[in-house]
């Protein structure tokens, strides 16, 4: 049997890089597709473009989208910083990305490979143009694996957590159109992260990419103590291919997910229905399970491999 293959859609993005190197550790990755959300999508292209050279990797990596499909474009500036990699140094890269935008590579990918799955960490634009423009890679993609939403708080609003309230009608298309949605939210991403200790010990690695990460970790820290009062940093994008390489890491829930266009304070929000959790008599959810949501995860033992990978480039 073909092993599994998978596109990384992204908007790098401290985790964003982060999760990319975590992910082109263990899985097959064919492409990697990039997306506006945590910095301009020249940004977001630039960066993955370096992230791929630095590490020695031979990844294509394919332009997306520079909008959300309706609605204005909310920035992750404060965050990330003004290039979306505040903090890291990488020398620019020398290859461009290739011929072709992200839901084109999407598409082809689909139409082409058996196996394929997809791990979407940013904003969900491209997927959901490929879905739209190409109804027929629906059943060719056996699961969508997405950091974005929560069960409980956002971060972007009260309701809504970035990546989801980056492009609702994007994300609204994703979990509605019947490709098995698996769900990282801030429910379990922000319960864990990379200590201060630790980013310590990326930057005063001897290995360059190590170094350079451990910088713009060190900058994304700061960010998060002064916006989060968080002493860690949160990975909150590797969650999304944990369960591809550690699967018993995290825990899951089957639950109808919808995501709310229209609500003046709930816009963006992840409306997941837990009602099946609590399965008394006849309380049992009356809607089609569409997404496994993430409710648990053992964040010490993901962040030792996280580091792991990290150090282990040259
Ligand atoms: O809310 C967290 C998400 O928004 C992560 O994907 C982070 O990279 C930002 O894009
Ligand atoms: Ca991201």
């Amino acid at each position: 049997m073909e092993s599994q293959r998978y596109i990384l859609d992204c908007d790098p993005g401290h985790d964003d890089a982060v999760a990319l190197l975590f992910a082109a550790k263990f899985l097959s990755l064919v492409g990697i597709t990039t997306v506006f959300g945590n910095s301009t999508v020249d940004n977001t292209t630039r960066n993955a473009l370096a992230i791929v050279e630095s590490a020695g990797l031979t990844i294509p990596v394919a332009r997306g989208l520079s909008a959300p499909l309706t609605g204005e474009i909310h920035s992750g500036e404060s965050v990330h910083g003004k290039t979306g990699l505040d903090g890291a140094n990488l020398p620019a890269p020398s290859m461009p990305p290739i011929t072709g935008n992200a839901p084109d590579f999407i598409i082809d990918s689909a139409r082409k490979l058996d196996n394929l799955s997809i791990i979407a960490i940013g904003p969900l634009t491209n997927i959901a143009t490929a879905i739209t423009e190409a109804p027929d890679i629906k059943d060719r993609i056996g699961e969508i694996s997405i950091m974005g939403g929560s069960t409980t708080f956002g971060n972007a609003t009260p309701a809504a957590e970035f990546n989801i309230y980056a492009d609702p009608e994007a994300a609204s298309i994703v979990f509605a159109s019947g490709i098995h949605i698996r769900m990282a939210g801030l429910n379990v991403t922000t319960t864990f992260g990379i200590a201060r200790s630790q980013v310590k010990k990326l930057q005063d690695a001897d290995n360059l990419l190590a170094k350079e990460i451990g910088g713009a970790l060190n900058y994304y820290l700061q960010r998060q103590t002064k916006i989060y009062q968080r002493e860690f940093a949160p990975i909150h994008d590797v969650c999304a291919v944990i369960p591809y390489t550690h699967r018993d890491l995290i825990r899951y829930a089957d639950m109808h997910v919808d995501v709310e266009c229209n609500g003046t304070l709930t816009r963006g929000q992840t409306v997941c229905d837990q009602r099946g959790l609590f399965a008394g008599e006849g309380l049992t959810t009356p809607q089609p399970i569409n997404t496994a949501v993430a409710i648990d995860a053992d964040g010490k033992t993901i962040v030792q491999h996280v580091m792991a990978s990290l150090l282990s480039y040259p």
